[in-house]
């Protein structure tokens, strides 16, 4: 505990955060004060193992060396310039991270909703300029039980009631088809063609709840995209960088994106770096003037994912994830047949989630979470009875096992 908390417990930081913070977030009971790899700390000094990595940003772990490193040498050299003028840390950045992914270009941005309102944008104008769609008509195919953020127009296409209701007016151009399910996206690819620049899709829902589509899905929406001249866009900000055992979630089905959206763990959690990536002939369309932000690509941002990425690559965390995630499902699966609390898991490399054996509106996810909490594990449900189990990536299959295990007393001992 560090000196400035020693006087304070955590009921102290929950109640400064009630009264003077908006509640748009309804937090589990702890508050941490420090991270370092897998682990985090509350205000009392219990260590806890991190099963949700920030929603995905905290692939490489917390505090690393290396990305802290560059964060501290950069900002005490030059932090911020704004698109105004060059720096010697965008264009190195820029060919690392589009050679990484396999694009001409990236256009750098910070928030994943910032990134997925560039896609859109960049979408609709290669819609009109390039493709030759009419008067403001150009279409996003969406998925149902999506989450791409926050923003008016992205809530505008949510589903989700509390994410979308007395938000309105909302933004139209969107058409919503169930998700995994082809046949409804060439209809509507069919009926309509002309007018539709872009099908918006996440690989697995994360928010959603961890929702794996068909093997084949992705790879022949591809195939329907690429026919009917439309553009495929993965939303990759939860997916991406090694979360699911392949450096995005698209490469388990050799699929390469028209337009790949990039967030949460492009900086390690470090800091918010975003980015939309796609090809000349799609990013030709944007001129100066035209799209922006005074932090996108600055050097600080840069550098921070420039080592978030090299971590990446040198802690081999795709295969990590990988094969991490094929031994944590099977062992989960044992636990499973131990007790009816889970009804089942599901989940790519590190990005899993178990499904609770009660209804959608029942606290038992929660006072799961709760009580792994107490043993030492944080996670925190997605929707309802859905808890979705993320670990950072770096985390060794030694401690994998000993989640494991605290994951198989709290399940057995528990008590609804
Ligand atoms: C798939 C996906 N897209 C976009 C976002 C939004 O990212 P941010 O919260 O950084 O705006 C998220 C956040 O969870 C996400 O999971």
């Amino acid at each position: 505990m560090s000196a400035e908390t020693q006087q304070k417990n955590a009921q102290y930081f929950i109640d400064l955060e009630d009264k003077h913070g908006a509640h748009n977030y309804h937090p589990l009971p702890v508050v941490l004060e420090r991270g370092e790899g897998v682990y985090v700390w509350d205000v009392e000094g219990k260590r806890y193992y991190d099963f949700l990595s920030a929603y995905s940003a905290v692939n490489q772990g917390h505090s690393h060396p290396k990305i802290v490193d560059a964060l501290v040498k950069q900002a005490q050299t030059l932090a911020l310039t704004s698109r105004a003028f060059y720096n010697s840390k965008l264009g190195e950045y820029e060919k690392k991270v589009t050679s990484l992914f396999g694009f001409d270009k990236v256009l750098p941005m910070n928030s994943g909703a910032e990134a997925v309102e560039t896609a859109i944008k960049l979408a609709r104008k290669w819609a009109y300029e390039v493709k030759g769609v009419h008067g403001n008509n150009a279409k996003i195919i969406v998925c149902e039980n999506n989450f791409h953020g926050r923003t008016t127009t992205i809530v505008s296409f949510s589903n989700d009631p509390d994410a979308h209701n007395n938000y309105g007016p909302f933004t139209p151009g969107f058409v919503k088809i169930p998700y995994n399910d082809l046949k409804e996206l060439e209809t509507v690819l069919e009926k309509d063609a002309e007018n539709i620049a872009a099908f918006l899709v996440e690989p697995i829902q994360g928010e959603a709840g961890v929702y794996v589509p068909d093997e084949g899905f992705l790879k022949k929406a591809s195939e329907l995209c690429k026919k009917y001249n439309v553009l495929f866009i993965a939303d990759e900000v939860q997916t991406g960088i090694a979360r699911t055992g392949r450096l995005i979630a698209c490469h388990h089905e050799d699929v390469q994106p028209d337009v790949l959206i990039l967030g949460k763990a492009l900086s390690g959690g470090m800091y918010p770096v975003s980015a939309v990536l796609a090809n000349d002939n799609i990013m030709k369309v944007i001129h100066p003037g035209q799209h922006g932000s005074t932090f996108g690509g600055n050097p600080l941002a840069c550098a921070v994912a420039t080592a978030a990425l090299d971590v990446v690559e040198e802690e081999n965390l795709s295969e990590r994830a990988e094969k991490l995630g094929e031994k944590f499902r099977n062992e989960i699966k044992k636990v499973i047949e131990k007790s009816d609390l889970v009804h089942s898991v599901r989940g790519k490399g590190l990005l899993n989630a178990i499904i609770i054996n009660d209804s959608q509106h029942s606290p038992t996810a929660w006072n799961l979470c709760l009580a792994l909490k107490e043993n030492g594990l944080l996670a925190k449900p997605t929707h309802g009875n859905i808890i979705r189990l993320a670990p950072p990536l770096v985390i060794t299959e030694e401690q994998l096992m000993e989640c494991v295990a605290i994951l198989e007393k709290t399940i057995v001992e528990f008590k609804k």
